[in-house]
């Protein structure tokens, strides 16, 4: 059964035993809830939503270390492998089949934290499991149709506000996306995302067929 861990802020690290690890947005060092220090992070995969530091943070330190490709947004990609480092492009809307299952990056309504790009989200098929993670973004009404195209199992939502979607955008988003279940990220690294992920889970299991998991940095859910 695969396994999603919360490293804080939007770094989650998705696995199964025996299996290729998946790291997204790997922001460790100066992240005030990361569980883990850098060299105990071990991934195959770096998928990268946007460029900003909370985002790309550690990632070509990660990849380095951990010899792992970074998937993500050409600019992205091009930046990785002008470091020597293995990186696979795409770009919205594209879908690219790895061992594991496939990518596609999804829209995402937020800078790109590098020039000439966009920022992105992601729908990745893991062994048969599908997991959307929206990256940094406001909430927008093709969101419905993401979740049409793909039945999503797990859905990943930043609620922090400021810089991303809120809690009340959020749940809207569950009610576009219907996955399985929720868990929110983006929320309590610093006081301007301050904001409460059970008034959340509330709101997402009144309106919403999703159950929604809140974990604290360093835990895991089975799915
Ligand atoms: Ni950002
Ligand atoms: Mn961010």
């Amino acid at each position: 059964m695969p396994e999603i861990t919360f490293l804080g802020h939007a770094a989650f690290i998705l696995g199964e035993t025996g299996r290729e690890t998946l790291l997204f947005d790997p922001f460790v060092t100066d992240n005030p809830l990361a569980p883990l220090s850098l060299e105990e992070i071990k991934t195959d995969y770096i998928l990268v939503s946007h460029g900003h530091s909370d985002h790309l943070g550690d990632a070509y330190r990660i990849a380095k270390n951990n010899n792992a490709m970074i998937i993500s947004t050409a600019e992205i990609a091009g930046q990785a492998q002008e470091k020597g480092l293995k990186a696979h492009a795409q770009h919205l809307g594209g879908r690219h089949h790895f061992p594991f299952g496939s990518v596609k990056l999804t829209l995402a309504f937020h800078g790109a934290g590098i020039p000439g790009g966009h920022a992105c989200g992601f729908v990745i098929e893991y062994y048969g499991k599908k997991v959307y993670f929206a990256g940094d973004t406001a909430l927008f009404g093709d969101m419905k149709l993401i979740g049409e195209l793909d039945t999503i199992d797990l859905a990943l939502l930043p609620i922090g506000d400021n810089f991303t979607m809120g809690i009340d955008d959020a749940v809207v988003a569950a009610t576009f996306l219907k996955a399985k279940a929720v868990i929110p990220y983006h929320y309590n690294t610093w006081p301007v995302i301050e904001a409460d992920p059970e008034e959340f889970k509330r709101k997402v299991e009144e309106k919403t067929a999703s159950s929604c998991v809140v974990l604290p940095p360093g835990e895991s859910y089975r799915f």
